[in-house]
């Protein structure tokens, strides 16, 4: 498909635009069941790193299904395609020296590792959103559980849809035993340590 096609070089490299933007560009990719706290989380997070100066830019799942990719159902062939096209996505924006977030469930553990090669190693970091399924359930902010569970709802996440939790994220967030700030904190923590922010 890439035959003919041949590809540019910038004049402004992705280098000059980290020095510009004083931060490392990485993913921080949020994975968990639906209710789990991504978005929540992800968004406090965008919060601290827009206080502190920092430069992000947050996907979210159920946002990005109204524009980029409202032909994809819930199957499991589209949610494959659903994580390629975003993978694709934070690539781009991680190239233009954002600091990318992203919450999308994203169940299965091969498209999350395809999303992990197409970046620095290191740059992709895979935060677990580890909220049982009980719990979430009892949340339910969006009826959908409950949707699902009377049968209105096909190929739900954690009832008749897979989820393969990560068996080594990065970072790990135990959402129903801290506050959103704590887990926000946590999450700071580690770009700091880790030398993505100051
Ligand atoms: S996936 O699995 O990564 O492709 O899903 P994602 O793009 O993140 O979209 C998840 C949101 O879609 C809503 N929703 C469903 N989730 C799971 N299973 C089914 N069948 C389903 N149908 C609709 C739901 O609001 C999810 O949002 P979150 O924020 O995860 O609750």
């Amino acid at each position: 498909m890439t035959e003919n096609i041949v590809w540019h070089h910038h004049n402004v490299t992705h280098e000059d635009r980290c020095q510009q933007k004083n931060q490392k560009p990485c993913v921080l990719w949020f994975t968990g069941l639906s209710g789990s706290g991504k978005s929540t989380v992800a968004n406090a997070v965008e919060s601290l790193l827009f206080q502190n100066g920092n430069h992000s830019y947050l996907l979210d799942g159920d946002n990005v299904r109204h524009g980029l990719n409202q032909d994809l159902s819930f199957s499991e062939e589209d949610r494959v395609e659903n994580i390629r096209r975003i993978g694709e996505v934070t690539k781009l924006f991680a190239d233009s020296g954002l600091i990318v977030l992203s919450a999308f469930i994203s169940p299965f553990q091969a498209d999350r590792q395809q999303v992990r090669d197409l970046h620095n190693e290191g740059d992709f970091i895979e935060v677990f959103v580890d909220t049982p399924l009980e719990v979430c359930e009892q949340r339910d902010p969006k009826g959908l559980y409950k949707k699902a569970r009377a049968g209105d709802i096909k190929n739900f996440t954690g009832l008749d849809s897979p989820y393969e939790a990560p068996n080594n994220p990065e970072i790990q967030l135990k959402s129903d035993e801290h506050t959103i700030d704590e887990l926000a904190n946590q999450v700071l923590d580690y770009l700091r340590n880790n030398g993505f922010i100051s």
